[in-house]
């Protein structure tokens, strides 16, 4: 278990993982990682026992006012802890001595929903200044979002740190992107202690939220990695799909990535997938690709079984949540506002 996890930081490349990556690929089933830091579910008790419901109430009114919302912060929860561990690094602003990861090229007019943050912050700075890490808030405000749109429950383990540092090259070389291919994808997940099941769960997320012109047009338009020719778009979505994105141009146009129930937390997104409807590429991966031996398997189960799906996204949520790196551990710090470190 130590070894694994001391290789975490010490594989810099991919392509090293994607040596190793068969004999995981059919090994294992659960991710054996463990986060090093003491969290624990009552690490606000005494200091600021008003936490979960602060965090509650203020995504409520967010996801009622616009269910998008939900998708933003769970989204951002996910690019927080895949670069340098969750510890809030993505959301802080770039200034002179700081290029913050917000603009990395995986994240540039993606990621939404900091305002949001910034609201909980401000409230719990007047409940219990300096207590309540933004990294601890966006792992919350994540899990209240899931439950909004119709998804599982899960407890989150509380303590993170935030981070005085920013990982713009790691946003790069970490976060999967709509044309890796499956195995690139695995590897990705892999290199952070999950496991092939928690990657199949956690793209399950795609049940809400919408998709970039530029994340789907390969798809579209035909000029993407066909891995083989099972995975027909039918044809009145291809044409809907195209009317809202032009071959040139409209980059930043929208398109839901479960069409069947875009606000709700369900397993429609697998249904999607096994009607070949995925809409972005690496999605539809997960159910076409050559090498999708196992995560076929887990999409087909979800698919049919909504309540095993709900139990493996919450046990692979709190698997994400944990991604530590040591170092935030030993400088970070409760940030007083969650876009600047403190001076
Ligand atoms: C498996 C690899 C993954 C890939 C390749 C991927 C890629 C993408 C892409 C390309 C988009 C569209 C972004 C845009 O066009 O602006 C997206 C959206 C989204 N992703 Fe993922 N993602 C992955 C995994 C995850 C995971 C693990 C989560 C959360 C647990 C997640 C949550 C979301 C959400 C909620 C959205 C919608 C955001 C919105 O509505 O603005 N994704 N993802």
């Amino acid at each position: 278990m130590a070894s694994l996890h001391e290789s975490r930081f010490g594989f810099v490349h991919h392509c090293l993982i994607l040596v190793l990556l068969s004999a995981f690929y059919f090994s294992c089933s659960s991710s054996v990682y463990v986060s090093d830091p003491p969290l624990s579910l009552d690490y606000y008790k005494k200091t600021c026992p008003t936490v979960l419901e602060i965090v509650r109430r203020e995504m409520e009114c967010a996801v009622l006012s616009d269910p998008r919302n939900a998708a933003l912060i769970l989204r951002l929860h996910f690019h927080d802890c895949f670069v340098q561990g969750c510890d809030g690094s993505v959301l802080l602003d770039d200034t002179i001595t700081l290029q913050g990861e917000k603009k990395a090229p995986n994240n540039k007019d993606a990621l939404k929903g900091f305002r949001i943050l910034d609201r909980i912050k401000n409230l719990l700075e007047s409940e219990c200044p300096g207590i309540v890490s933004c990294a601890d808030i966006l792992t919350v405000a994540a899990r209240d979002a899931v439950l909004l749109v119709g998804g599982p429950y899960w407890d989150v383990p509380l303590g993170r740190k935030d981070s005085r540092t920013v990982g713009y090259e790691l946003s790069n070389t970490n976060l999967p992107t709509a044309n890796d291919g499956l195995l690139s994808i695995i590897s990705k997940f892999i290199y952070q202690g999950l496991s092939v099941t928690d990657m199949v769960a956690l793209s399950g997320a795609h049940t809400i939220g919408m998709a970039r012109c530029v994340n789907f047009r390969d798809r579209i338009y035909g000029d993407f990695p066909v891995t083989t020719a099972v995975d027909p778009l039918s044809m009145n979505y291809l044409k809907t799909l195209k009317s809202q994105c032009p071959p040139v141009g409209e980059d930043n146009k929208e398109a839901a990535m479960d069409y069947l129930t875009p606000n709700l937390f369900d397993n429609s997104f697998y249904h999607i997938l096994l009607r070949g409807e995925g809409l972005i590429n690496s999605d539809q991966e997960l159910y076409t690709s050559a090498f999708a031996l196992q995560t076929r398997k887990l999409v087909k189960k979800y698919a049919e079984d909504q309540v095993a799906f709900f139990e493996q996204f919450a046990e692979s949520m709190v698997k994400l949540g944990n991604i530590t790196e040591p170092d935030t551990f030993v400088d970070g710090e409760v940030r007083r506002n969650c876009r600047f470190v403190n001076t």
